[in-house]
């Protein structure tokens, strides 16, 4: 059987002071759609898999988000996690669950936070990597053809003449490089961005845990055993407390050997940060994107404007500046800056 597990424990730090820990971006309508990003993770693999078979694993935290949020999932398939681990622990829990229930699963794992225009492709890719997966000893990863030397992605190196059907074979995945190599790796021609997109069965993820993170299987594999049972949320509470925080990316995609890219072009945009939300939005004739209701705006060209309505924004005379604000906090950012919003969160958290 298929499964599609959405993982959505992040805390999207650089689209603050809209997103927060109690709040972050998955559950809010950054782009001004009229759905949350995690709504239309949702109902995008609503397109071919039945509720049953969509998982969502998360921060207990946000559990109650999730529920309000997707009235229609299934409330046992909402999986909620004790701390923030990072992605390796989260995959390495909702596979172990998984298998309990489905040894033979073949599993898809995708972030709720990203932007993706094409959907008819997008569940065409998803099938086709079904397909590829299903019996194979692959770990099949969505590469997207890169624009820009972003130190943000993973990097795919493949190898063109090792394919079938158009999957190729991966030789080398470099998460978040430095500057320097992203150029490299962008002049090079034969790389793609990894897309944060898993495909494989079962079996596969957990051989690789076993091989690469033996710690980490060994914890998970112990805690199986009351997986599915009321022991659970004590159990996974005491596992989560042993287990490094550490992405798969660093985990197990830059280290395992049976690694595969599938090239995808469904109109993907990873929604990191505010000029992101901005290149994907509508803009005005003066090229500004606003999402919000009261703005009067006067001259003021590119700017990225996000109001979440307490009162009216007049802005005159501002070009390229992101201008977000909410009932406590405003923000007033060059664009070409937005990489410092991180640093302010941190200064903010602890100056108050
Ligand atoms: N359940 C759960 N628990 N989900 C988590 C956790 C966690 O501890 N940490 C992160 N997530 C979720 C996020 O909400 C997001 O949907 C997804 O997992 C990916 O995490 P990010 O923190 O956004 O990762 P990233 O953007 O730095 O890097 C990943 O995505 C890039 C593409 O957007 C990597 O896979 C990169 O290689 C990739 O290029
Ligand atoms: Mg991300």
């Amino acid at each position: 059987h298929a499964y599609v597990i959405i993982m959505a424990g992040g805390i999207g730090s650089r689209f603050w002071p809209v997103s927060r820990a109690d709040k972050p971006k998955q559950f809010l309508d950054i782009l001004n759609t009229g759905k949350t990003l995690i709504q239309h993770t949702y109902d995008r693999f609503l397109r071919f898999m039945r509720p049953e078979n969509i998982l969502v694993i998360t921060h207990h935290q946000y559990v109650p988000l999730v529920k309000e949020q997707l009235p229609d999932l299934p409330e046992e398939n909402i999986l909620a996690e004790p701390s923030r681990k990072n992605t390796a622990p989260c995959i390495a829990y909702a596979s172990f669950r998984i298998h309990k229930q489905d040894p033979h699963a073949n599993l898809l794992f995708a972030p709720a936070d990203h932007l993706i225009l094409e959907e008819t492709s997008f569940t065409k890719t998803c099938l086709e990597a079904f397909q590829f997966v299903n019996g194979r000893d692959a770990l099949l990863t969505f590469g997207i053809k890169p624009t820009r030397p972003d130190t943000g992605y993973g990097y795919i190196q493949y190898e063109p003449q090792k394919n079938i059907d158009h999957i190729f074979k991966v030789k080398t995945f470099t998460e978040k490089p430095d500057l320097e190599l992203a150029k490299t790796f962008l002049k090079s021609g034969d790389f793609l961005w990894n897309a944060g997109i898993f495909a494989w069965d079962v079996r596969k993820i957990l051989e690789a845990f076993q091989r690469l993170q033996p710690e980490m299987y060994e914890l998970f594999s112990a805690a199986s055993e009351a997986m599915l049972t009321p022991e659970e949320p004590e159990v996974m509470e005491m596992t989560y407390a042993q287990c490094t925080n550490i992405s798969i990316d660093y985990a197990i995609m830059e280290k395992a050997e049976n690694v595969y890219v599938i090239p995808s072009d469904f109109g993907w945009s990873d929604l990191g940060t505010w000029n992101s939300a901005y290149e994907n939005m509508p803009r005005d004739y003066l090229e500004n994107a606003v999402a919000a209701r009261d703005v009067l705006i006067v001259d003021a060209t590119r700017c990225m404007v996000h109001s979440s309505g307490q009162r009216l924004l007049v802005l005159q005379g501002l070009d390229d500046f992101i201008v977000v604000d909410t009932p406590d906090v405003l923000l007033i950012c060059k664009k070409d800056h937005e990489q410092e919003i991180k640093e302010y969160v941190a200064e903010v958290k602890r100056n108050i």
